[in-house]
């Protein structure tokens, strides 16, 4: 399989490494496709990084500002912020002042642009940069109706429809005390694989508790859930590679906030203790 479920694991609970695809940066690899090296990581920023100069890489990024900030591009960012940069798009004096910690997600090997200029013009087609969104500054929309999910009190900030594969990037809160009805419901779904990253709160599922940190890369047609929350949850979700669409079993599973952490995790990630939850990265 060409990139492994991970569900899930909390980020805590790995190591910083220095990153070999960034020099002075360090990472904690949360998902690999051992294909085409397209990965999902955090990023940690030591205070004044720096890198001068015009630096493209041959794939398309988006990312997450968790904490700190950093300029680049002529562009602020600070916790909250996202951005979309496709493959060979500038990327123009980075500048860490204070520190920073990202989520990044590439959808190929994060290389130099000049290592594969026409794997990048392919890879670029049809798409744009999203420079920066503050997603403090969005509105939450609670428009978004789907019955089988109404108990979760939940809305979502929309950050990106990629054009050419319909795949969405979004926030997504849900309310405290929720649960399902009776404590047993359907289990969802979806044809493309999901994947999320837990900002605040609590969330809870089939493989356990989920709280800031949580990280999962779930494969196209497992089923899971039902969900619920003591404390409302907030997590970035994407559905890669095609449109979002939730397939509901037939039989009801049960639901318990005592649900056992039961993680699927690859042979490669080193998870080396298991944290008290707090920090988000
Ligand atoms: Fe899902």
């Amino acid at each position: 399989m060409a990139r492994e479920q991970v569900e899930f694991v909390q980020a805590q609970d790995l190591e910083w490494q220095p990153d070999p695809q960034f020099e002075g940066a360090e990472c904690k690899l949360l998902s690999l496709d051992t294909d085409t090296g397209a990965r999902t990581q955090l990023q940690r920023y030591r205070p004044g990084h720096t890198a001068e100069g015009d630096n493209p890489l041959c794939c398309g990024e988006e990312f997450y500002l968790l904490a700190g900030s950093f300029y680049l591009n002529n562009f602020e960012y600070s916790a909250g912020c996202y951005g979309y940069l496709p493959a060979g798009h500038a990327r123009q004096r980075l500048f860490v002042p204070d520190g920073a910690v990202l989520l990044r997600f590439f959808d190929h090997l994060p290389a130099p642009l000049s290592t594969d200029p026409d794997g990048a013009t392919a890879r670029a087609e049809g798409r744009e940069a999203i420079a920066c969104l503050d997603s403090y500054r969005m509105s939450w929309d609670y428009s978004v109706h789907d019955i089988k999910l109404a108990h979760l009190g939940f809305a979502r900030k929309n950050l990106r429809i990629d054009p050419v594969t319909g795949q969405r990037t979004f926030l997504f809160m849900t309310s405290p005390q929720a649960h399902p009805t009776n404590y047993q419901g359907p289990q969802e779904s979806h044809p493309t694989p999901e994947e999320a990253y837990q900002l605040h709160g609590d969330l809870t599922g089939h493989v356990g508790t989920m709280y800031a940190g949580a990280y999962f890369w779930r494969p196209p047609h497992i089923p899971h859930g039902p969900f619920g929350t003591r404390g409302g949850s907030l997590s970035l979700i994407r559905f890669v590679d095609g449109a979002h669409v939730n397939i509901w079993s037939k039989e009801a599973h049960a639901f318990s906030y005592q649900q056992p952490y039961q993680p699927v995790l690859p042979e490669w990630m080193p998870v080396t203790s298991q944290s008290t939850p707090g920090e988000n990265y």
